[in-house]
């Protein structure tokens, strides 16, 4: 999960690709750096291991100069964080650079082929072997399209790269290969740019043109030209972005995620906006329709997503199944494609992804059209590959999410779940005029509810205070609200690297209850729902074993408030709207406590914003 950037045009390139990187700093941050065709026809290049930020202080030290060039920021696959290992990567006699996202596969038997006719690699990266490659072919006299083209009908794997030569100065030459993130140009006045990820290019253009799978794309100060990989011309098809570049900034925040998390009650109201219509009492989904007799034909739905997202797909089988009556299958990603999943034309298989370029999501998409069923999708990033294959998909309206750790993308999720929920109902006639009615009316205050949540967001600073310290927390739900108490763990766990685990609070009895003790705090989400009581029960429990319970209930309850060491309240919401508003609390306890922490919250260590490696 690497970043690139690439730049052709009239200005000077070093500081353009460096702002694109900052914006892909999410993507991966264990290397950075870029190279130029300079104006003396050689590549300068400069890299740095660590953050993006040592880069700048090395290009301040030492500038680079250019119209034309790439740069990158790493997520380390083969070889670890070092400066040799960080892109670009040059070939052995400086023709060209290349930066690169992804793994490739037959990488070592490359290698292996190429020692043996007296290659030398600079670095252990599979990367270096396709610059390698490149340079080979252009010296036997072929042109850098050409050289990519037969470099990448040796490669196997999923990627993307992006070449600069100091012979053919004006351009550079991107290719993609399989699901590895995308590669979107953006065409500018005068210029053309290219990145793996839309906000690094979003301040300069809201043209953006996708690259697709096995296509090669040629871009230079004054032309796009997009081919597949066997030579056919591709249509130059743009898109208007519709965000703008302040979304995508973090100013007035102190991180990404804090922005994020306290921008959900607006990035809610963008998604319910236009899709329920309060006056005529029901749902339209422009970008995915179905007539009645499809919607009464639907077997089964089953959702594929990864991490937060798949724990979104957990509350949106609740929630699909009270509306829609319709069964609906919750799988990860990762596992889907190896169960050899029964799926038929009467399945549809719904992807929930905020990225659209999780390798895993895609490809059990991939698994579902195989054996014929229906693709949705649920995802924020037009433009990706998730929104591209699908038959029909729902946009999240989050805006640019650059955390690291999933926020509103998991909120507007459980938002557009609802609302597919709602439509099919109506369709499948499983919703009463007046009860459609009724559901639609509780989004209305679902925008009020999440902010009354985030006007105490400053409370949960005092409970990290208390809790910083704490190597283990257990997270207990019962019903709808099991996967909020999942997600509330992953939050914590990746952004403060404290032990953390969700777990269905009825299985306790069943063993978990032995690890009870006054060093681990338990978060229970106790609402007054039909599980009450047993929410309850399992908090009196974890009190008579010692423990400490920090509860999370509906606001005046002073019931089990009494009972708790710690209280999170929130306000009583619908039970299938509940987990939008009761993950907001689990989201600023994991923000405070990583904070407390002094984690780097964005960029938690080891992750990635778009996981696009198997
Ligand atoms: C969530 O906080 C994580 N960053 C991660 O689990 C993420 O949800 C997962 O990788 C799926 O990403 P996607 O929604 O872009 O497919």
């Amino acid at each position: 999960m690497c970043g690139i950037v690439g730049y052709v045009g009239p200005r000077d390139a070093p500081p353009l690709i460096f702002e694109g990187l900052k914006r892909l700093e999410y993507r991966g941050y264990d290397s950075a750096g870029l190279a130029v065709v300079q104006p003396d026809r050689t590549i300068g290049i400069r890299r740095e291991v660590g953050k993006l930020a040592r880069l700048g202080e090395r290009l301040d030290r030492a500038p680079l100069s250019g119209h034309v060039g790439i740069g990158h920021t790493r997520w380390a696959t083969h070889g670890q964080p070092s400066e040799r290992n960080a892109h670009p990567h040059l070939g052995p006699s400086g023709e060209i650079a290349v930066v690169h996202n992804g793994i490739i596969e037959n990488f070592c038997a490359l290698r292996d082929e190429m020692a043996a006719e007296g290659h030398r690699f600079a670095s252990e990266t599979d990367t270096e072997v396709v610059a390698h490659l490149v340079e080979g072919y252009l010296a036997a006299g072929a042109s850098l399209e050409t050289a990519v083209r037969q470099t990448l009908a040796r490669v196997k794997g999923a990627n993307a790269f992006l070449f600069l030569s100091r012979s053919q100065p004006d351009r550079i030459v991107g290719a993609r290969l399989g699901n590895a993130g995308g590669l979107t140009v953006g065409l500018g006045e005068g210029e053309n740019l290219i990145a793996s990820d839309i906000p690094a290019i979003l301040e300069h253009t809201r043209q953006m043109v996708f690259v697709e799978n096995r296509q090669i794309v040629t871009i230079t100060q004054e032309a796009v030209r997009i081919e597949t990989l066997d030579g056919q011309a591709v249509p130059i098809v743009p898109y208007t972005i519709p965000w703008d570049p302040v979304a995508a900034a973090k100013e007035p925040y102190r991180h990404f995620m804090q922005k994020e998390i306290y921008e959900q009650a607006r990035s809610i109201t963008d998604t319910i906006r236009g899709r329920a219509d309060f006056d005529g009492g029901r749902v339209r989904l422009e970008s995915l329709e179905m007539t009645a007799a499809e919607a009464q034909q639907l077997a089964k739905i089953v959702i594929v997503a990864c991490g937060t997202s798949a724990y979104a797909g957990q509350v949106g089988k609740f929630i699909i199944e009270a509306l829609a009556r319709v069964p609906v299958e919750v799988d990860y990603g990762s596992e889907f494609r190896y169960r050899d999943p029964l799926l038929d034309q009467q399945t549809a298989v719904l992807a929930i992804t905020q990225s659209g370029e999780t390798v895993d999501t895609l490809a059990a998409m991939e698994e579902g059209r195989g054996k014929g069923a229906r693709l949705w999708s649920i995802v924020n990033v037009i433009g990706s590959q998730a929104h591209r294959i699908a038959d029909g998909y729902i946009q999240m309206h989050a805006g640019p999410e650059i955390g690291v750790a999933s926020t509103k993308a998991f909120t507007t999720s459980l938002v557009d779940l609802y609302l597919l929920g709602c439509y099919l109902g109506e369709l499948r006639g499983t919703l009463p005029r007046d009860v459609l009615r009724q559901r639609i009316d509780d989004l209305a205050g679902l925008p009020d509810l999440v902010g009354r949540v985030l006007d105490h967001g400053q409370e949960y600073e005092q409970l990290a205070q208390i809790f910083y310290d704490r190597e283990h927390f257990l997270y207990l739900g019962r019903g709808i609200n099991y996967p909020v108490a999942l997600e509330g763990a992953l939050k914590l766990k990746e952004i403060s690297y404290i032990h953390a685990e969700g777990y269905p609070a009825g299985e306790m009895k069943h063993g978990p209850i032995a690890l009870i003790d006054e060093a681990m705090p338990v978060v229970a989400i106790v609402m007054r729902d039909h599980v009450y009581d047993k929410m309850v029960n399992q908090v009196e429990q974890v009190k008579a074993r010692g423990g400490t319970v920090i509860a999370l209930v509906e606001s005046g309850n002073g019931d089990i408030a009494a009972q708790s060491d710690h209280v999170l309240a929130v306000p009583p919401a619908p039970y299938l709207l509940s987990p939008v508003v009761n993950v907001i609390p689990l989201q600023l306890l994991a923000y405070h406590l990583a904070l407390r922490r002094g984690c780097d919250v964005d960029q938690p260590r080891n992750l990635a914003k778009s996981v696009t490696v198997e």
